[in-house]
Parts: structure tokens; sequence; C-alpha cells
């Protein structure tokens, strides 16, 4: 995706204020049939929001009968569950991973270090790296530790790169330098041995960037930072969508590093119904085929609640919540036969 377009959306969307306005909070609903835990072949995802779960039925339900795999939409992310240096508030990720649980899906932990939605307590003040080290530090521990055991797979570092391939110039990287990126690794293998932790970018199946991301990885791989798979987000357009050939050799070119792949955060705006589902079959055809592939995750659930321009209706159902062909598209190829 475009990064203008990229940025317009997420300012939309916090101002929207993440679906929190009002929220009763408390655990949500389990008042659908749960899809079968292994009903695919992998896991397929869906980015979540309690605030949306609790307040619309179509997107309760179609959570609960469809998806195998849930991303905390904003609940882990730091805005949200540290907003003062050492506060925790755990409610909206407990509430979530509890909904998991109850309905037997796997979770997808997200991010635990991004440069977006920071709170103010930490952009707001000059670090010396000792002290910012030790605030990442605890921050990874505290929830990492936490889900141990409920949370399948990381995302430690989200979106390290610009878009010119170069690491994003945030304040882990003003701070600590590229190193932040192999510290938190360390931070989160240590908190929890046995969950799969990830590198996750945007804009990276293609071009520049996309070569760049390989490089990164092989890198880190070089130096024996403890990573075990790499996410494509795959936010995309009918017209911009990596090709099928291309899905595949990204997941055979980490495979070829001893690592794991993901498809993590897909969506398809901006195109009319058949392209859409052909990108989507695309890409579950790509995951399907691949060894190492560890599930697809889409950016939400219905067009009612993408945190794109309401006029994307990137997601799989419709407003209210109907199916769209890009669900049959989405399901058939990751079927259990
Ligand atoms: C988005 C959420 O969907 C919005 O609700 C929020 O306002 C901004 O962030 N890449 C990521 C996700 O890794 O965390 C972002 O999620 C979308 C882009």
């Amino acid at each position: 995706m475009p990064a203008a377009r990229y940025l317009v959306a997420i300012l939309v969307a916090g101002a929207a204020g993440c679906g929190n306005g009002g929220d009763p909070g408390g655990a949500i609903d389990v008042d659908a049939k749960p899809v079968a835990r292994d009903a695919y072949a992998k896991p397929i995802g869906a980015a979540a929001d309690p605030g949306y779960a609790r307040a619309d039925d179509a997107y309760r339900h179609r959570l609960i009968e469809t998806f195998t795999s849930i991303t905390p939409e904003n609940a882990m992310k730091w805005a949200v569950v540290h907003p003062a240096e050492g506060r925790f508030e755990f409610d909206d990720a407990d509430a979530l991973v509890d909904f998991a649980r109850r309905t037997g899906k796997r979770v997808r932990g997200h991010p635990l270090v991004w440069d977006v939605q920071l709170p103010e307590w930490l952009t707001e003040r000059d670090w010396r790296p000792a002290q910012l080290r030790r605030v990442l530090a605890r921050h990874i521990r505290a929830l990492v530790h936490r889900y141990r055991g409920r949370v399948d797979e990381w995302d430690v570092v989200n979106e390290p790169l610009a878009d010119d391939g170069g690491f994003a110039k945030n304040v882990w990287f003003r701070t600590l330098g590229p190193a932040y990126v192999a510290y938190a690794f360390r931070v989160a293998r240590r908190a929890d041995p046995s969950a799969r932790l990830f590198i996750n970018e945007i804009d990276a199946e293609t071009g520049r960037k996309s070569l760049a991301y390989l490089r990164l990885v092989v890198e880190l791989k070089r130096r024996g930072v403890p990573i075990d798979g790499v996410g494509f987000q795959n936010h995309t357009t009918g017209k911009d969508a990596a090709g099928p050939a291309r899905l595949r050799a990204l997941f055979t070119a980490v495979g070829r590093l001893g690592l794991a792949g993901a498809i993590t955060e897909m969506d398809v705006g901006a195109t009319e119904e058949g392209r859409q589902a052909r990108v989507y079959r695309d890409a579950a055809e790509a995951c399907a085929a691949a060894a190492n592939c560890t599930g697809l995750t889409v950016w939400g659930v219905t067009d009612r609640f993408s945190w794109l321009e309401p006029q994307s209706r990137a997601l799989p159902f419709d407003e209210g919540g109907e199916p769209k062909p890009a669900l049959r598209a989405l399901v058939e190829p990751l079927r259990r036969r």
C-alpha cells in the first residue's frame, strides 16, 4: 500500500478511537458455534478488537464461526497496554486471549516493538540508551510472561523498515541503533522459549523494500538472533497485489533460512469483488502450498470495522456480515481435505 494511504488510514482509525468509546468492557460473549480448531490445514486468522466484538453481533458471530486464530488489532499496543511507565492495563488483551481460549482459537501476539501507537510518556522524553533498553525489556517481559503458553506466535518487531528499505528512524533506532531488533528478540526468547518469534513488515511483498526485508532477515539469522518467522502483512489492492509466484518465492526464500513465514494482516482494498477474491485465493493457495507457512490472517472481519477508509471494502465479509466471494476464495484452499 502506498505510504500516504497508509498514514491516512491510521489517522482515520485513530480518530475513531479504536472502537472503545462507551465500550462496557468485560468478557466477550460466545453466542455462536465456534469453527472447529482444526477445520483448516493452517490457521485462518482475523485481527480482532474487543470493542467491536462486544458492540456488533455480525462482527462477533463471523469471528467466532469463521476464524481459527486471532491477532489483537490494538489491545496489545503500547499506548493501550502500557499507558504510564510501569503501569500495565491488560483488560482488553485479557478479554481477547480469554475469548480465544473459550472458542479454541490460536493467538498471534502483536506487536512488542513498533513506532506507532506509542504512549506520550515514551515518545516525549529523551532516553539514555541504557534506560530505554530497560523500559523495552520490561515491557516485553510483562507481555510475554503474562501470555506464556497462550500466545503461540509474537510479532516481536513490527515495521522496522522505512519505505526506502533503510531502518525507520524511530525512537528505538535513534536511541539504540539497529541493535534494538536483536535485543528485542533475545528478551522475548528468554521470556517464553516456546513461542514462535516473528518479525513483521508492511509493503514488503514486492519491490525494493521486499529485498531489504529479506536482507535484514538473512543478517539476523547470520548473527544468531533467536527469530523463528517472517511476517508479510500483505495489506494490498487489486492492482498492487503480489502474484502467486511471488508469494511462493517469499515462503521459499525464508524457508531456505530455516524460518517460518506467515501472511499476517491481509486486506484487499480498492477493487471489485471478483478481483478481490482472486487476490485472496492466491494468498491462501501460497500458504497452503508452503510447508513453512504458519497461517494467513486478515486485518479485520467485516467491512464495517476495517482500519481503511470505508469505501475500501477490503475484507471477506461486507458491512452487515454477509460473506463476499473473497471468503470462499480464502477458505477453500486451506480447508482440510
Ligand atoms: C492498525 C489498526 O487496525 C487501527 O485500528 C489502528 O488505529 C492503527 O493500526 N500495520 C500494523 C497494524 O502492524 O498494527 C496496524 O493496525 C495496521 C498496519
